[in-house]
């Protein structure tokens, strides 16, 4: 980012949109929810559609549409020519048709926005003080499997929306060796093992997760007929001594090391590198902070990272590179092959020293 100054006139419409930035917010979601951002697009060829004809084919009050648009309309989110017609901005056409933009905010709206009230309080203290909104779990991911329905919802096409896309690239690098034992660490609903079962057909996956998110996946690969090799190993990292069985070639994780502190992420790879032996690969797909091209890419994963403070666990974020090479090397591990993938991942294969 580059640190000009804006002149003060524009530096104070910034700091009042963020003192709102909460209205805004509710607004573009009201406004999706109401199916107006979609009346306003469907409409686009007559130019433009008024507050009256809105609020008539949606049965809304004038007052209401009347309300939101105005806010909408100071945010750049529609446009409004002289006659009081409203068309999308580019910026509304995103937040109600951009795939990850829909995925984000779904899950500020339903998984965060709650809990971001307590921020202050969960930098203060480590703890992901915002959680209390959902549930009582120590952190998130011991309620996942429990999560009222809407909120997992969000939580999973958000999880799954940042590692889905990428996987099939992943297997090329994973199967360049032809594994036939893979342990995926932190397997999450099974979509690795199940994807790795399709393609390969004598590949045996251990799901290695907490109990709750473990019984999820084993039951997800069963039912796509990979009951027979797909396996599971119950673990909960945060344990004393935690430990993990031997006999894989490779050991994945996708997404995983950034749900932790980076003690924690070295106690992990620790504890992998003793079942290791030198011929195994441990390989760690993630999406650094520092290696995005787009700013927006960044600014996602930062805001991802305050997920983690106030939600998730307190303690953990989105990492630069040069972080987990450090934690790699500090936990007994030497990297081996550094691959971008894709526009945002990238990979480290890693070996035992
Ligand atoms: C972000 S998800 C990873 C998703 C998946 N690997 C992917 O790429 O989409 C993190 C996973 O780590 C697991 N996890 C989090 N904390 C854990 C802990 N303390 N012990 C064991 N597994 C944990 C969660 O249950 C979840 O499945």
């Amino acid at each position: 980012m580059s640190k000009k100054q804006l002149k003060a006139i524009e530096a104070l419409e910034e700091a009042q949109k963020i003192a709102f930035a909460p209205f805004t917010f509710q607004t573009t979601v009201a406004l999706r929810k109401l199916g107006v951002f979609d009346y306003i697009f469907d409409n686009r060829d007559g130019g433009g559609v008024t507050v009256q004809e809105i609020a008539n084919a949606l049965s809304i009050s004038v007052y209401g549409i009347g309300v939101l648009l105005e806010l909408a309309e100071s945010s750049d989110i529609v446009l409004k020519d002289e006659k009081g017609k409203y068309e999308l901005s580019k910026t509304g056409y995103f937040l109600n048709y951009h795939e990850t933009v829909n995925v984000n905010i779904n899950f500020t709206d339903k998984v965060c926005y709650k809990g971001l009230d307590h921020l202050t309080d969960a930098i203060k203290t480590g703890k992901p003080e915002g959680l209390i909104e959902l549930g009582e779990w120590p952190t998130i991911y011991e309620g996942l499997s429990v999560l009222p329905e809407k909120i997992k919802k969000s939580w999973f096409e958000f999880d799954h929306h940042y590692s889905d896309a990428i996987f099939d690239e992943a297997l090329e690098i994973i199967f360049r060796n032809n594994p036939k034992c893979i342990f995926d660490i932190g397997g999450n609903t099974g979509k690795f093992a199940i994807r790795s079962c399709k393609l390969y057909e004598d590949v045996n996956i251990k799901i290695i997760d907490l109990p709750g998110q473990l019984n999820k996946a084993l039951e997800n690969t069963k039912n796509e007929g990979f009951g027979e090799r797909v396996s599971g190993y119950e673990i909960d990292w945060l344990t004393d001594n935690p430990s993990i069985p031997t006999g894989m070639d490779t050991i994945w994780m996708s997404q995983f090391l950034d749900c932790f502190s980076e003690e924690e992420i070295v106690k992990i790879l620790s504890t992998c590198v003793k079942s290791m032996d030198e011929n195994t690969e441990l390989l760690i797909m993630e999406t650094f902070t520092d290696r995005q091209k787009f700013d927006n890419a960044k600014f996602i994963l930062e805001a991802t990272s305050l997920y983690f403070t106030v939600m998730a666990n307190g303690n953990s974020k989105m990492y630069p590179a040069d972080v987990f090479l450090r934690l790699i090397d500090e936990a007994g591990l030497k990297l081996k092959e550094d691959i971008k993938m894709g526009e945002y991942h990238t990979i480290l294969v890693c070996k035992k020293k």
